[in-house]
């Protein structure tokens, strides 16, 4: 039920309805085997037995199922207060935790700094956790009011990331990322895909897909045809990146040279787009074929914000005649990928911010398919095995254009074969002579 209420809803509006609000809540951990929330529950308060009036709890009637253990150990410590420097009295939080829980990481051993009790994601957003992230990611705020600003954003952030974690069914693990510290709207900034500004008319045609058996798994980054991960900075020209990683890939597999591209070429003097304000990598395809090609990365170096265009066309290295529009099945889109090569593609970016590494295959009303903002590429794929269980998982390796310090040394890996996050919906690729 709880589905339907929030399809096409954003973190946000879950960060602040009413479950989250109540710290004696948690939803458990979903198991898409039995398809349900397992691990019984922390109120202290019976919550429970009190009948709730509205829809909470997930989508599964978790609630009506019965519970099992009492969990997080046998000695109840999630109950017992926490006094400084940690570890509840009795050393509960030595004892190790039968499963996931609270986000995962090493949470334990971060000191608390206040008491306090059990709840939704609470040893994730407390002063302690918001200093270790500033250290770790050299924030400096410009004065006290900031920090305070920015300590309540992380908070609030700490709550979606306790949701994205809680419900994960791959193996993600989100966190305190460097971003952990941005609004939804600063972090719209460093999107940039504009569904709204495709053509009525479209000249991409369909891609031909090879008929060919597929290996296991597959990288192009091994062959070569990929460049190091860039970084867009505050500016939403995720479009260009995602646009020259599928040109220099196109233009390494055919003329064998890797040249990595000029993005701010785009930004500058692509005018059907838009952009530090955004764009679609199909009408960027034109544009570097009406221009008459792009300039290199040294020769046309990347700025962050939208300039002049000072396109030299004698300094083109690269052009373009045309695109291709690919197949949502993913294995038709893999076929196609290993036998041509990187795939830009849009994606819904709402498990990104605070995606640390791991398969991600958040559930699907925490990430829209339809809802595409962000532009990537994709270079290879792979499967990836579960340690206990053994369960297969599939994905794709995405690269992004954040930094190689965001995600697996800048790439995102995102589960294959359901169009998670809408990972299928706009597989495209330029066409080069
Ligand atoms: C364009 O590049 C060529 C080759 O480097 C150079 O000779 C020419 O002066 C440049 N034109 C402009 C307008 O900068
Ligand atoms: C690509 O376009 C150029 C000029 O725009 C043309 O001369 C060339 O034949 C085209 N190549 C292919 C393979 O279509």
């Amino acid at each position: 039920m709880l589905k339907f209420i929030l399809l096409g809803g954003l973190l946000s509006c879950l960060a602040s309805c009413q479950l989250l609000r109540n710290d004696k809540m948690d939803l458990g951990v979903y198991n898409p085997e039995t398809k349900h929330y397992e691990k019984p529950l922390l109120g202290a308060d019976d919550h429970d037995r009190v009948p709730h009036t509205k829809p909470l709890l997930g989508a599964d009637d978790h609630d009506r199922v019965p519970h099992t253990k009492p969990l997080l150990g046998g000695d109840n410590h999630d109950r017992v207060h926490h006094t400084k420097h940690h570890l509840g009295g009795d050393d509960h939080d030595r004892a190790s935790h039968t499963k996931k829980m609270f986000g995962g990481g090493d949470h334990d051993r971060v000191p608390h700094t206040k008491k306090m009790l059990g709840g939704s994601g609470h040893d994730l957003g407390h002063m302690g956790a918001f200093k270790t992230f500033m250290k770790e990611h050299s924030k400096v705020y410009a004065d006290h009011a900031e920090f305070k600003r920015r300590f309540n954003i992380f908070r609030q952030n700490m709550k979606k990331v306790y949701i994205l974690q809680q419900n994960e069914r791959g193996t993600a693990k989100y966190g305190a990322t460097k971003f952990a510290d941005l609004t939804e709207l600063e972090f719209r900034r460093i999107l940039g895909l504009r569904r709204d500004m495709k053509p009525e008319v479209s000249k991409m045609v369909s891609a031909e897909i090879p008929d060919i058996d597929l290996p296991v798994e597959f990288d192009w980054r091994e062959k070569g045809v990929v460049t190091p991960v860039k970084n867009q900075g505050m500016c939403g020209s995720c479009w260009a990146f995602s646009v020259t990683g599928n040109v220099e890939g196109q233009w390494a597999i055919k003329h064998n040279k890797l040249i990595s591209l000029s993005e701010q070429e785009l930004v500058d003097c692509d005018t059907t787009d838009e952009g530090c304000n955004g764009g679609m990598p199909e009408n960027a395809y034109e544009a570097i074929k009406e221009l008459g090609g792009l300039e290199t990365e040294s020769d046309y170096p990347y700025e962050g914000r939208d300039d002049k265009c000072h396109f030299n066309k004698t300094m083109a290295q690269v052009t373009v005649n045309g695109s291709v529009e690919l197949p949502q099945d993913e294995t038709m889109l893999a076929k196609w990928l290993v036998k041509n090569g990187p795939v830009s593609i849009g994606i819904n970016a709402n498990a990104l911010q605070f995606y640390v590494g791991g398969v991600s295959h958040p559930l699907k009303f925490l990430c829209n398919p339809k809802n595409l903002d962000h532009g990537m590429l994709i270079v290879g794929y792979g499967v990836h095995t579960t340690k206990y269980l053994h369960r297969k998982q599939p994905y794709w390796i995405v690269k992004n254009s954040w930094g190689s310090d965001w995600g697996e040394q800048g790439y995102y890996l995102v589960y294959r074969g359901d169009g998670t996050c809408g990972v299928n919906q706009m597989a495209t690729s330029a066409v080069v002579p």
